[in-house]
Parts: C-alpha cells; structure tokens; sequence
C-alpha cells in the first residue's frame, strides 16, 4: 500500500462526484422483448442417447439458423446423414438458453459471459437471446467480434494486462467503460490511453488461492490483498462512477467454500481501503460435472455466495457480479470424432488434445463418450477401456485418462465426447491440418451429463428474448 502513494497522476482531483453509479439492467428488464414466429418454432424433442433418461432435456424455442450451421434432430441423426469425415462441434441451443436462465434467475447479481469459454458466434448470438448482456471481454478480438455481432450488448474488460491499442480502441470505438487492473502500471496505461476519461469503471482484481480448482488461476494475476487495498483507493479516486473489487477462485472450483474464502478476504481488504466498492465481482470458475467428476449443486454455489457476501454488510449500493465461462456453454457442446485406427486398446481419432479436446490433454477432465455406429453389426454390450490419442505427430496429443467404450469399437465408428461447450472450440489449434470446422451442427436433446441442482431442476420453457 505504501508504494501506491507514488501514484500521481495529473488531471484527477480525486472528487467524488454523484454520477451514475455501475449498476448494471439485469435480464429480466429485458425479458419483454418480442420475438418473430421463426424464432419461436418448437425444436422437434432429440432422441439421440438411448438410456439418457437421468437426463432431461430442456424445452426450447429457436432462432433462425444462421448460414453455414445445419439442424439436426439429434447426434445420431447428424452421423446417420452426414457420416463426417472432420471433428465436429454440436452445440444443443436450449441447453445454453436453460444454463444462462438458470444463472439470471438464481445469481443475486449481474451474469457476465467470459467469451473465452466459447466465442462462437452463434453461441453468443443464442446468450444473447437468452438474455444475457453483459460479456466478460479479455482481449480487442473479443471486442470487436461482441461488438460486430451484439451492437447492444455491455463488455467488460476482464482482463488485468491489456495492449494499450486495445484500451484505447476498446473505450473510445467500442464504448467499453469498465477495465480490470492489478498494478499500478496497468493502471497508469488504462489513464493514459483513456485520456484520464472520468466515466471509467475500475475493477481491482486481487489474488486469491485456487486450492478448490481443477485449473487454478492464482499463479498469474491478482494483486495481494495490501496492495489490492491501495489500488481500491486509487480506483475510487480515479473512477468516480464505478470501482470494484474481483477475483477468480480458478476454474471447475469444487467446493463452494473457495467462493466464501475469497469473499471473506474481498472483505478485508475493503476494510483495509476503507472503500465501499460499487461491484464486488466473484469471478467464474462455476463447475460443470465430468465423467467421474461430480460437483455440488451449482445451487449451494449461490447460496454460499449471496451469505457471503451479506456477511460483509456492504452497502445496497454495493452489487455482486459474476462471470461464468464454463457453467453457462459446457453441457450444451459434444464433439464428434471419428475413429481412424485401432491398435489393440489404443484408437486413434481425427480430433485430440491441439484440437477440441485441450482440456483432457493437460488435466485429468474427462469427456463423457460413447459410440455411434450407423450401420453394421450392433455395437457389443460389453466395455472395455481405451486410450484415446490425437491425430497430430506430438505424442503429448493424447487423452489422459481412458475411456470405457463397447470393447468391438473400430475403425469407422465415430464417439460422441459431451461437455464440449466450453475450451473447446476455443482452444482448438489447426496444427497438421486437423480440427473441426468452424461451423457447429445444432442438435436438439439433452447433454450426456448435467451438473446437480442445475437446469434440470427448473427446466420450464426458456424463454428467447429478441436480437
Ligand atoms: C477473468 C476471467 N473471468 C472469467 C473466466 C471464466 O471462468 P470459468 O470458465 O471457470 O467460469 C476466466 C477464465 O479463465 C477468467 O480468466
């Protein structure tokens, strides 16, 4: 906190000023908004996993398909019709619809999408339609890729180390008013590229433990709560509009706990800075359920964090944001792959760890799988466990952890992997030439997994509001 007192910046008073505060419209203000008879034909109910019964599919309503994105009834049909001999992304549109009603409905705060999870444009375009609108941005493409196909939509930049030509384009071409800074020089470029604008809003991120995460983000950015506090104060100085304090428990957190911990450190260091904050932003890292992986219901997440967060008896003034990534595009996403070898236990599939698969490459996620055969003998009733490896030259292109599948599985078989929405597409690399086509299939039909205490519990017809 010491070293902040060497913060001087000209052309700031450090008046507090009665401007707008950053208090955001949340969805349901825009939930009147009409949609045309196309948008809200019902989607033909998918059949494509036999015995998916613990799993219910939401009803949903549709938006006109955008060229080049084919529908299809179900995974099965999909194959059936188009045999691909390239990995392909389907996306399920009323899953996404039912994930982000889900969290407008239940998070007592706004919902921010982290576009990284999955900037497909027509995963955004089906957010949007569901209400979400406020986006979570982490670098100029994600900028103008929001800002070209959303125009109404508020970004938020999330991201604590910026290129000064993305400040710079971000706020005055693309009217972006709210940054992330963990340093003082980040916070001297954000002034200096902004022209020391006084309609900022200034989010502090402060470093916070990842011990709960699959992948934790405490090893890169964050300020330590001493210094957080002294960037606070500067921030309520600078940014008369909006300050905030945020943090990120790291992703696919599995113990709602993390979430409790974080705010109750938020709160020492807003006692420390003796500073209301306008936004208390708890991050992603909202987890999802995997094979073998199951977490709590995303419900006690909620909970865990509205008690928090009312524990530190900040003022009404103060609002709570969240920016799920994973949780809101995860279930709605399965990858189709196609079997091209098989060595004895080891199948060798077209898409891998430098294509959709990146997060069961380097951690121990697992995909949930299973075979399709459109034609040929029935796929034998007994399992049996396989490596499954990339079709890159790397050796490191392969799946950590095996995968149970019918033990005649074979070349030509194609796997469904689910739990694809999120860091797959996104990550995917074109290396050797292999990779899905940019272009998803929008399936109907449930997820081959969902995540306790989630849609399924409140799965009445979301409800599409207009672009
Ligand atoms: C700043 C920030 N916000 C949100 C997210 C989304 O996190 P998740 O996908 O775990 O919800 C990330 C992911 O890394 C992030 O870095």
């Amino acid at each position: 906190m010491g070293e902040l007192k060497a913060v001087a910046i000209s052309g700031h008073s450090g008046r507090e000023t009665s401007e707008s505060s950053c208090s955001l419209e949340t969805a349901s203000a825009t939930a009147s908004v009409t949609v045309s008879a196309t948008e809200t034909a019902p989607v033909p109910a998918g059949r494509d996993r036999p015995g998916a019964a613990a799993v219910r599919a939401p009803r949903s309503r549709r938006l006109p398909l955008p060229p080049g994105v084919e529908s299809f009834a179900s995974v099965d049909q999909f194959v059936n019709e188009a045999r691909p001999d390239r990995p392909v992304h389907v996306v399920r549109p009323q899953v996404i619809q039912a994930a982000a009603q889900w969290f407008i409905r239940h998070f007592p705060g706004a919902v921010l999408y982290a576009v990284k999870a999955n900037p497909t444009p027509y995963v955004l375009r089906h957010l949007w339609a569901s209400g979400i609108r406020h986006f979570d941005v982490a670098s100029l493409a994600e900028v103008e890729l929001v800002a070209g196909l959303l125009p109404r939509a508020r970004m938020h930049f999330m991201h604590p180390v910026k290129s000064r030509e993305a400040i710079r384009k971000s706020y005055f071409q693309h009217g972006v008013r709210d940054f992330v800074i963990d340093s003082v020089p980040e916070l001297f470029k954000l002034l200096e590229e902004t022209r020391s604008a006084r309609d900022l809003g200034i989010v502090v991120r402060l470093a916070v433990g990842g011990r709960h995460a699959f992948h934790s983000l405490a090893g890169k950015f964050g300020a330590p709560p001493a210094q957080a506090a002294g960037l606070l104060v500067q921030a309520r100085k600078l940014a008369p509009r909006c300050c905030g304090l945020s943090f990120h428990v790291g992703q696919q957190a599995m113990d709602p706990v993390a979430y409790v911990q974080a705010l109750r450190l938020a709160g020492e260091v807003i006692a420390a800075a003796k500073v209301n904050p306008d936004i208390l932003d708890v991050g992603g890292g909202f987890p999802v359920s995997f094979t073998g992986l199951v977490p709590p219901a995303l419900s006690s997440y909620v909970d865990a964090i509205a008690q928090a967060a009312e524990a530190l008896k900040l003022p009404k003034k103060t609002k709570l944001w969240c920016e799920p990534g994973r949780a809101l595009v995860q279930e709605s996403g399965s990858l189709v792959a196609r079997v091209e070898l098989r060595k004895e236990n080891r199948l060798y599939i077209n898409d891998g760890v430098y294509g959709g698969l990146f997060d069961a490459g380097i951690s121990r996620l697992s995909y949930p799988v299973r075979l399709i055969r459109p034609e040929g003998p029935a796929p034998s009733a007994r399992m049996a466990r396989f490596a499954l490896l990339g079709p890159t030259c790397d050796s490191i292109d392969a799946l950590k952890t095996p995968v149970l599948l019918p033990q005649d599985v074979e070349e030509g078989d194609w796997i469904e992997l689910g739990q694809t929405g999120g860091y797959s597409a996104a990550l995917q690399s074109g290396f050797n030439g292999f990779g899905a086509s940019s272009d998803p299939v929008e399936v109907a039909g449930a997820p081959m997994l969902s995540t306790p205490g989630f849609w399924q519990e409140d799965d009445s017809a979301p409800s599409l509001v207009g672009f």
